[in-house]
């Protein structure tokens, strides 16, 4: 790299190049594990694409295959369980399925790069911040080490980290966990990447720290025109940040669209039961969230039928016997995996069908409430 092109600012700010098309483009991907217990399926059929400058979110419940995907995405799983049982992951065009792990390296961290749900695992526990920062940029972009030192600690400025200089010295022990998640952060925007996959990347935090980070994200990812996933299990968390969202339920995307459409007219009926569970402002105190009953099931042994069925205060007696493929909704992008689509004739015909029998096909009892869907979201 000529000195030219060195700069003081933290690299990649504002001057990643446009891509034409999507920058990462997932085609019906399928990761399972080969385990004592059978094959688990945890990815299983998942399609979505980010473009630059966009964020997508992706929420599920624990186990639904969120951090699978997202390793997978990343290459960051390990060769002799993982099974790549199918599918394409193009990253600017190039399918990453393909890739050896030398030109992995070249890839994470400059182009794509990862925060973890804890960034103790992710922090080396015995190498001081500077140094763990210093690296990378160092690796990537050629810099010596004053320009390096300089680099991170305007990037470690960047994540609003307090004391910055004092801190390049410090172990990761020595920091609160929100400002470790911010050290994270500044590591994985250090080489400037096209792409940021922020998995539950406030889990282990507050909920004032946790606004913090997922602000701080929001503002990165605009700032630096960074096509981002943001992985949660709450689909509150991606209500106000995310362009687009992709519901995951055991392995699969069972609903993809834009973030608007998805609350204005979502159509699957998991989608439907995770808004209940979001806390909402008009809801008095005291008002219990409902919770979703039921456990998913168990990706070594899935059954026939959609896997949703167990739960889901809609099915009939064809889910118990047939898994749906992806249906289009009317809206471009929209798509789900549902025979009997909330808020449509047959979902309307299902839940009457369920009420008067006071039960689902699988035997599930029912409870009818009106819609939810034209709720207010208060996040
Ligand atoms: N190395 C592995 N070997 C076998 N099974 C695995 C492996 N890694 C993950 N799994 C299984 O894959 C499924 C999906 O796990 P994953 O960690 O992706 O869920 P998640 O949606 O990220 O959950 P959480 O919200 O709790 O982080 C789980 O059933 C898990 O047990
Ligand atoms: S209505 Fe049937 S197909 Fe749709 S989510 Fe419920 S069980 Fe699955
Ligand atoms: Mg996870």
């Amino acid at each position: 790299m000529s000195p030219a092109t060195k700069r003081k600012d933290p690299p990649g700010y504002k001057d990643i190049p446009e891509v034409s098309g999507p920058l990462l483009e997932v085609i019906d991907l399928k990761t399972w594990f080969d385990t004592p217990r059978g094959i688990v399926k945890a990815v299983d059929g998942v399609s979505f694409t980010v473009e630059q400058g966009k964020t997508l979110g992706i929420v599920g419940e624990s186990g639904s295959g969120k951090t699978v995907l997202s390793r997978s995405v990343m290459n960051l799983l390990p060769k002799k369980a993982a099974i790549p049982a199918g599918g394409q992951i193009l990253f600017l065009g190039k399918d990453l399925r393909k890739v050896s792990n030398k030109e992995m390296r070249k890839i994470w961290g400059r182009e794509m790069a990862m925060v973890f749900q804890d960034p103790m695992t992710s922090l080396n526990p015995v190498v001081k911040i500077g140094r763990q920062l210093t690296e990378g940029l160092r690796y990537h972009l050629d810099l010596n080490k004053a320009e390096a030192n300089e680099t991170a600690l305007a990037l470690l400025r960047s994540v609003g980290l307090p004391a910055p200089d004092r801190r390049l010295n410090e172990y990761p022990h020595q920091l609160s966990g929100g400002m470790r998640q911010r050290v994270t952060t500044a590591i994985a925007l250090a080489c400037g990447p096209r792409l940021l996959i922020a998995d539950e990347p406030t889990t282990a935090l507050d909920v004032t720290v946790q606004k913090q980070i997922l602000d701080l994200l929001q503002t990165q990812q605009r700032d630096r025109h960074m096509g981002m996933m943001l992985i949660t299990h709450d689909l509150g968390v991606v209500a106000n940040r995310a362009d687009e969202i992709v519901v995951m339920y055991a392995g699969q995307a069972v609903e993809r669209a834009s973030t608007a459409t998805l609350f204005a007219s979502m159509r699957h009926p998991y989608t439907e039961a995770l808004l209940r569970s979001i806390p909402r402002i008009e809801n008095r105190i005291h008002t219990l969230l409902e919770a979703i009953p039921g456990r998913p099931p168990d990706l070594a042994n899935l059954p026939d039928g959609c896997r949703f069925a167990p739960r889901c205060r809609y099915a009939q007696d064809r889910c118990v016997t047939e898994n749906p493929d992806l249906f289009l909704a009317e809206q471009p992008g929209h798509e789900y995996r549902c025979f009997f689509p909330v808020g449509t004739d047959a979902g309307k015909d299902a839940l009457a069908h369920n009420a008067a029998l006071g039960h689902t096909a699988t035997g599930t009892p029912v409870s009818v409430h009106g819609s939810v869907a034209e709720a207010e979201l208060v996040v």
